[in-house]
């Protein structure tokens, strides 16, 4: 049962937020959790995860391919549409365990007659370009129906529309439509295979929508079901043919048939839940939810491309012009490292491919190295511009500081080249160009550096760290201790390159680029903000003390439009301690061996009331906090909020007039966090792996698997006990240490050999 997500009644109302919560997809494309019926206007979306496009002087973002699921039915002269037609009944639901999307819906009809309309899709984990689609109709009494089901061109854009230069074919029994991009010219075609037994059947091609319609007069009580094949291709893909392609796979496809489609695609399923699953025992809310959130990340993980990561509103449509931000790093990382490391292989190579781009972005400011995109596209150029947020009040464009001063950014995906490094000891990253980017990182903080010659000690000056409310300040703790972990983490590099591959250390460091004495230099003496004496809190950046010490209710009564930005120059966060999202606390979590618990409580506390929340990607951080600290009762409501964050679609739609709404994989990264770093408090640090639980009171028990180094493990965390089982397949011992949380820390560890079982206790 706890696979289902399922709505019941139609509400028009939350189309868009339905469109998010019933996506599927599979890392080549999303698809939206429309409606068959739905078109333009109700958001229908298929996106192709890497291809962007500009029109005009608008945003680039990704494009949106032909809907090639449409399919319309008019019964009796009567359009079957939950937009036109109240109906009887109407569920739609999401099978998230074998990613399988469901809509039925009865209408009434004259004579108090019903007709019924079912619906089945996927998109297929099995063969990446392919959607599949099965649709049902039964009349109760006999009827005149008229199908139309193909592929329409017209498609929801924020800044389109991206195709012009349309063009059909159709080749015995399938069509295709190719569209061609703006700025490159790339070709998208949808290609589309009907298969129906019955009815008389035509092809259409209309405006914008090419495809087919099917006559028949409907007995009672009889179910009449067709498939359609549908499968997208775009100049991406290297075929010398794209409308070809898409038309020959299309046609494979339906000669294998969608029961033996939909096999595959469910057996690929199983074989992701079986890395990944988080069961929770005496928690079914969570159980689900969390289930959920690593559903929302499986859809949208590039496995087929080094060459992508994963946008910040995943493959939900065009908004944050489908750009790739820190959210990957940061939050959906640890989730393919722990799981899914060739995924997260990926995910940093994109930021290996887009180094030039970075390169780019540090020179143009005039800086050395690679200041890397805060809004990444295919190239790594940013997409941020210098006016990001619309001014409710007087429409004008405000100027943020997103793109310019956001620095952390560099330091974000050296530590994630890095963490993937330890995590699997495969150094093809670092040979691959990891070690150039992460050096590259280094070098642009030491070309950013303001060395304060008074206090002998290096600075970081005019940033905005995560809580972007606050831009353009002085030493944000965040930064510099990111910044000087990067510095940390490229001596490492260096180091290990030094001894294994001379050659390459030294032509990283050639002409004098960087120097290690440099490296090391600003890395011993970066002013790192720390605790207050007496009250522990560690200053987010320097005079934030000094601002208004409002509550949040009280910043909140002073709003006069509930869209307004309240960053900014004239934000009213800005001049106030109020913060978007967890900043010294997010520093907290990442540097937690340096803090004793005591201070993270006391800036937890401190820091918690004054946190908007303005960020989905906030909660989740306090939650992982509030676990590391032993109190799994204050994290387990911002656990909550993290992992329903898709499923209430309960989150900010707009900022100023921009609309910002769409799924939340940071959130969902989060999720997983929360549950599996945060209560059962897992760590890995390349040679043990570390469990302190603390898990809510409901969680009877949690299991999860993980793969590190290559070896599968299977953790389950019980009431008082800890178990381990480790794959017979795996090469080695590894070894577990479980650690009390108390100030003592005690732990107990042990090696646990391929094929073992082990027990520990951990009152
Ligand atoms: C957050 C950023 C985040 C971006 C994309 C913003 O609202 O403040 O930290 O990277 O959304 O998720």
């Amino acid at each position: 049962m706890n696979w289902i997500i399922r709505e019941n009644g139609f509400d028009k109302e939350r189309i868009a937020a339905n469109g998010n919560k019933f996506m599927i997809g599979n890392g080549y494309m999303g698809y939206r959790g429309t409606l068959d019926e739905f078109a333009r206007s109700e958001l229908t979306a298929t996106i192709p995860a890497g291809l962007y496009d500009k029109v005009g002087d608008q945003w680039r973002e990704p494009i949106n391919a032909p809907n090639g699921l449409s399919t319309r039915i008019v019964c009796d002269g009567k359009p079957l549409s939950v937009l036109e037609l109240e109906p009887l009944a109407h569920e739609q639901e999401l099978d998230i365990r074998h990613g399988v999307h469901r809509r039925k819906t009865v209408y009434p009809a004259a004579d108090g007659r019903t007709v019924t309309v079912e619906s089945e899709r996927f998109c297929s984990m099995e063969r990446l370009h392919l959607l599949a689609n099965r649709v049902s109709v039964t009349c109760s009494k006999p009827s005149e129906l008229i199908i139309t089901t193909g592929i329409d061109g017209q498609v929801w854009d924020i800044n389109g529309p991206h195709l012009e230069r349309m063009e059909s074919a159709e080749q015995e029994d399938t069509l295709t439509l190719t569209g061609w991009t703006h700025e490159l010219n790339m070709p998208v075609s949808v290609g589309h295979t009907l298969a129906c037994l019955f009815g008389e059947r035509r092809s259409l091609a209309l405006d914008h929508f090419l495809g087919r319609e099917i006559r028949l007069a409907a007995q009672a009580g009889e179910t009449y079901t067709f498939v359609t094949y549908v499968s997208v291709f775009t100049g991406l893909d290297g075929e010398a043919d794209c409308a070809a392609a898409a038309a020959e796979a299309s046609r494979e496809a339906a000669a294998a048939g969608y029961e033996s489609l939909l096999a595959e695609h469910a057996a690929r399923w199983e074989r992701k839940w079986k890395l990944s699953d988080v069961r929770i025992e005496g928690d079914d809310e969570a159980q689900l939810a969390l289930r959920y959130s690593l559903y929302q990340l499986h859809i949208i993980a590039p496995g087929h491309s080094e060459k992508l990561s994963i946008p910040a509103r995943g493959l939900s449509g065009q908004v944050y012009k489908g750009a790739v931000f820190w959210d990957t790093e940061m939050f959906m990382l640890p989730f393919f490292l722990y799981t899914q490391p060739s995924i997260a292989r990926n995910l940093m190579m994109y930021r290996v491919h887009t180094l030039d781009g970075a390169r780019r972005k540090a020179a143009e400011y005039g800086y050395a190295g690679a200041f890397y995109a805060w809004e990444s596209q295919e190239t790594g150029d940013d997409a941020c511009t210098l006016f990001n947020v619309n001014d409710v009040f007087t429409g004008r464009p405000m100027r943020t500081y997103f793109r310019d001063k956001q620095v952390h950014i560099s330091a974000d995906v050296a530590y994630g080249i890095w963490q993937y490094f330890i995590f699997t000891g495969d150094d093809s990253i670092l040979l691959d160009g990891g070690a150039e980017a992460v050096l590259e990182c280094a070098r642009f903080f030491y070309s950013y550096a303001y060395y304060n010659p008074y206090r002998s000690r290096y600075e970081i000056l005019d940033v905005t760290g995560p809580d972007e409310y606050h831009e353009r300040v002085n030493n944000n703790a965040f930064t510099n201790a990111m910044a000087k972990r990067c510095l940390n983490i490229a001596l490492e590099v260096l180091a290990y390159l030094q001894d294994k591959y001379p050659g390459l250390a030294k032509s990283l460091t050639a002409g004098g680029r960087i120097a290690t004495e440099q490296l090391r230099d600003m890395h011993d003496r970066l002013y790192i903000p720390q605790p207050a004496e007496g009250s522990g809190v560690i200053e987010q950046f320097d005079r934030y003390f000094a601002l208004e010490d409002v509550t949040l209710a009280q910043l909140k009564s002073r709003i006069l439009n509930r869209h307004e930005y309240l960053g900014g120059g004239n934000g009213l966060a800005t001049t106030t301690q109020i913060l978007k999202q967890a900043d010294v606390v997010l520093m907290l979590h990442l540097f937690k061996d340096e803090y004793s618990r005591g201070m993270k409580r006391s800036n937890w506390e401190y820091y918690e009331p004054r946190t908007e929340h303005g960020s989905s990607l906030s909660y989740c951080i306090y939650a992982l906090v509030a676990a590391d600290i032993g109190l799994s009762d204050w994290a387990y409501p911002y656990f909550k909020r993290t992992a329903t964050i898709d499923l209430t679609g309960d989150s900010k739609q707009y900022v100023g007039d921009l609309y910002i709404g769409g799924t939340h994989p940071a959130a969902n990264g989060g999720a997983w966090m929360a549950a599996v770093l945060g209560f059962a408090g897992l760590r890995f640090d390349g040679q043990a792996v570390t469990i302190a639980p603390s898990l809510p009171a409901a969680w009877r028990a949690v299991s999860f698997p993980l793969q590190l180094r290559g070896a599968g493990f299977i953790v389950t965390i019980e009431t008082g006990q800890v178990r381990v089982e480790a794959s017979e397949d795996n090469q080695a011992a590894m070894e577990f240490r479980i650690e009390r949380r108390n100030d003592a820390g005690d732990r107990e560890s042990a090696m646990v050999a391929p094929g073992q079982h082990m027990s520990f206790s951990y009152k």
